[in-house]
């Protein structure tokens, strides 16, 4: 694997590949067995948006894989201040063994891998988020044993999360329904792509999307670089929660999962946050181990 630049580049293999490597790297770190497989390999980890687990996932992680990861702020690098992505990409090309890249177009990460010569991973654009879905796929088989055959329902925006996740879901043969409002769906393609691959919903009506779910996932109602729009926004998400009458309307043993950060009483009760915790929580700490695995399958030669 070259790039991670987005699932709907990889094959169901290589997303297996993947989750079976983190199962092992999280192993290994839990039995302090010492997993150095990128001695020596530096990370240079652009970031033109804020971030908590992601940043600091990386940078662990490639501190345990005994490599060295810088931070690269966009407000300090001469990227911040117009130099184009096209340079930047040649020229870090020439110090590091990889980047990770958080960004707000697509286009940008696409654009370093193709004028950089070293693999490029994304870290989340507003088009998709790729390392959330995989930690997220890791935690669905933690919970249920297999992946294939469960109904993923997401409730909310039909954001960069919601792309990733009907990609990732529907590549492993989830059964993926989705409830947002009209004007709020995911990106067209991929809904075509979804409809014509495998078990695609999508619809306005809440309790019909959560009807026999076995993962209930949601995500904040206004993303990062909509801040503007924030406050018309939760008249429009009103009632895309995830709160009692949906976990009812689901399986009883259905997981709850958010990629955090939430917004409690907004697309989730505090109480079925609190509820579920145990499962939230172990899904932001596989980031770590899923993207360590990302990061060898990318890096190691
Ligand atoms: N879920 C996620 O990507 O979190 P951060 O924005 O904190 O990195
Ligand atoms: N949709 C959210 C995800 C944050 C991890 C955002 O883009 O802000």
């Amino acid at each position: 694997m070259k790039h991670l630049l987005k699932l709907m580049d990889l094959s169901k293999e290589e997303i297996y590949g993947i989750l079976n490597m983190a199962d092992q790297l999280k192993y290994e770190k839990k039995h302090n067995i010492p997993h150095r497989r990128l001695e020596g390999k530096t990370l240079g980890m652009i970031f033109q948006k804020s971030s908590t687990r992601t940043r600091v996932s990386f940078e662990t992680g490639m501190y345990d894989l005994g490599g060295y990861a810088l931070f690269l702020s966009s407000h300090d690098l001469q990227i911040g201040r117009g130099e184009p992505v096209e340079d930047t990409a040649r020229v870090l090309s020439r110090y590091l063994d990889g980047i990770m890249i958080r960004t707000y177009r697509q286009e940008e990460v696409e654009k370093l891998a193709e004028y950089g010569s070293i693999p490029v991973i994304n870290g989340l654009t507003d088009y998709c988020h790729p390392c959330q879905v995989l930690a997220d796929l890791m935690t669905i088989r933690e919970y249920k044993g297999t992946i294939s055959g469960n109904k993923l329902t997401y409730i909310g925006d039909g954001n960069n999360m919601a792309n990733s996740l009907i990609v990732g879901g529907i590549k492993l043969g989830m059964n993926v329904s989705v409830a947002c409002p009209e004007a709020y769906r995911p990106d067209a393609d991929i809904m075509k792509w979804a409809s014509e691959n495998g078990n695609f919903t999508c619809t306005e009506n809440v309790l019909e999307a959560a009807e026999n779910a076995d993962v209930l996932y949601t995500d904040v109602w206004a993303s990062m670089g909509q801040e503007a729009e924030a406050d018309d926004r939760k008249l429009v998400f009103k009632g895309y929660q995830i709160n009692d009458a949906v976990m009812e309307a689901a399986k009883k043993d259905a997981i709850v999962q958010h990629c955090l950060p939430a917004h409690r009483e907004e697309e989730i009760t505090a109480k079925i946050f609190e509820k579920h915790a145990a499962e939230i929580f172990d899904e932001a700490e596989n980031r770590l181990h899923v993207q360590k695995a990302v990061l060898v399958k990318c890096l190691a030669s």
